[in-house]
């Protein structure tokens, strides 16, 4: 990539009281920009204060969405110093999003570099308190103003940065599911393997009526025989059933978490068989009525670990674990924001300083 030239904000924001911060409300006090045109491919990377992009009216991704974005956090260790988490598996997911979605995609080497970079400049805004951290969000839009359908011939990749708390607000404590059976977020042959915009607007009529019934989140069911489980919310799922542990395959309608194959990764270090398969509805809730499912848990960059206290299905209810955090929940939880945040050693190799 050519140099990075950073040009920086006349005044700087106050930084926000760490003990109040929600999820994604704030922003520091630079980005990332970097341009893609056709025939030149992508230039001028460079930091600039935060502010609107000026965009035509006309820019495609306002109309057709060809767009794909990307979630990692900065944590701040207690020695001071500032790590990200698995960085690269965030630009490789990007390219594999990007092929999809007909856009130019960025190399992991300067993926990496340019989150780097700007988490380099926004150090001061990675949060220290408890449970918080420097949620990157870097993403490409298609900005060619045409009305026609077809691969833009240019695009924006663009980094934005903002302190963030727990996802939800009432911490790790255990969430309501409720099995949606009309909204599909995704099908074989789609976009559910990316990580597009496309796939959450999707998603967000189901999450509203399941709010309106009192549930935090939905669990997704496959898109054909609307019988298998996909997802749950904006997270991979995963279940503990007896000595085991099932979570659904990547079959392509399901997005491939970095914080799901990490789950998968610490749990056969410790021993416990993941199976990836498929998982019908009817079979968790027959597991739950003969207290064979144990466990369940959702994984994502935002949330971590977001335990399942009780899901309903048609009216049929299912709780698990007395409504409680188990605690192969409890354990992953404490082990993965443990190496995250560099409390405990990481013997997988998946953190990196940035110096
Ligand atoms: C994540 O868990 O990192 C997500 O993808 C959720 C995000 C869309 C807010």
């Amino acid at each position: 990539m050519e140099t990075i030239t950073i040009t920086r904000a006349e005044r700087l924001k106050q930084k926000p009281d760490p003990d109040t911060l929600e999820f994604g409300k704030v922003f520091t006090d630079h980005m990332f920009l970097m341009n893609y045109e056709a025939g030149r491919g992508w230039h001028d990377p460079r930091i600039v204060p935060y502010g609107p992009l000026m965009l035509d009216p006309s820019a495609m991704v306002l109309h057709y969405a060809q767009e794909v974005f990307e979630g990692l956090k900065a944590y701040r260790r207690p020695d001071g110093q500032i790590q990200l988490f698995r960085p690269e598996e965030n630009g490789k997911r990007m390219i594999n999003s990007c092929e999809r979605m007909c856009i130019p995609p960025v190399s992991v080497e300067n993926f990496v570099e340019a989150v780097k970079a700007i988490v380099r400049e926004e150090k001061d805004w990675v949060p220290s308190a408890p449970d918080t951290s420097l949620y990157i969000r870097p993403f490409i839009i298609a900005t060619e103003p045409c009305l026609g359908v077809h691969a833009a011939l240019r695009y924006i990749f663009c980094i934005i940065c903002s302190p963030v708390g727990a996802y939800y607000a009432s911490g790790i404590d255990p969430v309501r599911i409720f099995v949606e059976n009309e909204d599909v977020r995704a099908v074989r042959g789609g976009t559910g393997f990316t990580k597009c915009g496309g796939n959450y607007a999707a998603s967000i009529r189901a999450s509203e009526r399941a709010e309106e019934k009192g549930f935090t989140q939905v669990l997704w069911l496959d898109g054909v025989e609307r019988k298998y489980i996909e997802e749950v919310g904006s997270m991979n799922v995963l279940f503990k059933l007896d000595d085991k542990v099932v979570t659904p395959m990547l079959s392509g309608s399901v997005l491939p978490g970095i914080t799901r194959r990490s789950c998968i990764e610490l749990l056969e270090s410790w021993d416990i068989p993941v199976e990836e398969r498929l998982i019908s509805a009817q079979e968790l809730f027959d597991a739950a009525d003969t207290g064979h499912l144990e466990e369940a848990w959702g994984s994502g960059t935002a949330a971590v670990i977001s335990p399942i206290g009780e899901m309903d299905w048609n009216g049929r209810k299912a709780l698990l674990n007395q409504g409680k955090t188990g605690p192969l929940t409890q354990r992953l939880y404490d082990t993965l924001t443990g190496i995250q945040w560099g409390k405990i050693p990481d013997p997988f190799g998946w953190t990196e300083i940035v110096t």
